[in-house]
């Protein structure tokens, strides 16, 4: 293997978040708007530039790939580029192969996606109820959703839900996500919203829930204790002294998990972003296509952006757009 990633602040980048489409078949009021403009196909990296590009990273050190959206699973032939990296996985180069999915196509790839060497998934679920469930999603229907789940632990792939807090909306939800989380002996994570998507328009179900609020109201109906463990990303820990079960909080905004920073993220189109709240990327793209028969430039691109990969985000409430939007679509970036 070659010298593996290292940034200017002494980080090792281990773990590369990949989009690989920007469709999908929800319109999630936070993500999207109700009628997107989705890319041209030709801008798209093929099935076959997506295994370069994420052989490439792994052969400089990437030990993590974790596979996003828009929503992964209704890329067409994904599959394929599943069954790719498992070799990967069967030589140890690769530790993990992951995704984030809304769950609408699990009840179809489940057991596809196990046999591939997925050993986790990350499932997207607000609410438990069938009408906000569409409402939030405005295309989603949470029976397909919860098939979908059903399949993952039936093929044996351990499943974390992700709730984005919305207040007022899955506010009162709380227990009960939480208590049919533990009932399923699945993990549960409350995302705090970001200022993306359509919320200006739909203020009705997109408030803000602060974490801390998350946290307080956890205490009305639990004992909490706060756990030191970090996952090397942006997810703090509590737990639950009656079930047992832990909780993560992911508060995109907040700094404090900069300096453990071990990722970047490849957009569908192959551009590179070192950090989701700078507008900095690399094109991996051209030097990739520039080239067909030798990895050397894209890899030389891969260090090149590397390099240049900043301390941290000013990403702030207090700092935003005059809009009030992030110029990126989260299906964009890939979350
Ligand atoms: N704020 C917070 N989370 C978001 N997601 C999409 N848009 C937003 C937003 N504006 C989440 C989805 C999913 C992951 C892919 O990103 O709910 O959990
Ligand atoms: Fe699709 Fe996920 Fe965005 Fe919802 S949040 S529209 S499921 S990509």
């Amino acid at each position: 293997m070659s010298a593996p990633l290292i940034d200017p602040f002494a980080r090792a980048i281990t773990y590369l978040r990949v989009s690989v489409t920007d469709r999908c078949d929800f319109r999630c009021v936070y993500c999207m708007s109700e009628n997107m403009t989705f890319l041209p196909k030709k801008e798209l990296l093929t099935l076959e530039e997506l295994d370069r590009m994420c052989s490439s990273f792994v052969r400089l050190g990437v030990r993590k790939l974790r596979i996003t959206g828009g929503e992964p699973l209704v890329r067409r032939g994904i599959m394929t580029f599943f069954d790719a990296m498992t070799r990967h996985l069967e030589s140890g180069a690769l530790e993990e192969l992951t995704l984030t999915t809304n769950g609408s196509q699990l009840e179809k790839y489940a057991a596809d996606l196990a046999a591939a060497g997925v050993r986790r998934v990350n499932v997207s679920l607000d609410t438990l109820d069938d009408d906000k469930f569409a409402r939030v999603t405005r295309w989603g229907r949470l029976p397909q959703v919860m098939r979908g789940i059903d399949a993952a632990q039936a093929a044996g792939l351990r499943v974390k839900i992700n709730a984005v807090a919305l207040k007022g909306f899955n506010e009162s939800e709380l227990p009960a996500l939480t208590e049919w989380c533990a009932a399923r002996d699945m993990d549960l994570t409350w995302i705090e919203v970001m200022p993306m998507g359509d919320l200006g328009n739909e203020d009705r179900l997109g408030q803000y829930w602060s974490l801390r609020e998350v946290r307080d109201r956890y205490a009305q109906h639990y004992t909490v204790s706060d756990l030191a463990e970090r996952s090397g990303g942006p997810a703090r820990y509590v737990r639950l002294e009656e079930t047992g079960q832990k909780i993560g909080f992911i508060t995109p905004l907040s700094h404090n998990f900069c300096e453990s920073c071990n990722r970047v993220r490849l957009t569908c189109t192959g551009e590179l972003y070192m950090c989701l709240g700078q507008e900095d990327m690399a094109d991996l793209r051209a030097p990739l296509r520039a080239s067909p028969d030798s990895d050397a430039p894209l890899e030389d691109a891969i260090r090149a952006a590397i390099g240049r990969k900043p301390k941290g985000h000013d990403f702030d409430y207090s700092r935003q757009r005059a809009d009030g939007q992030m110029p990126r679509h989260m299906s964009h970036t890939g979350g």
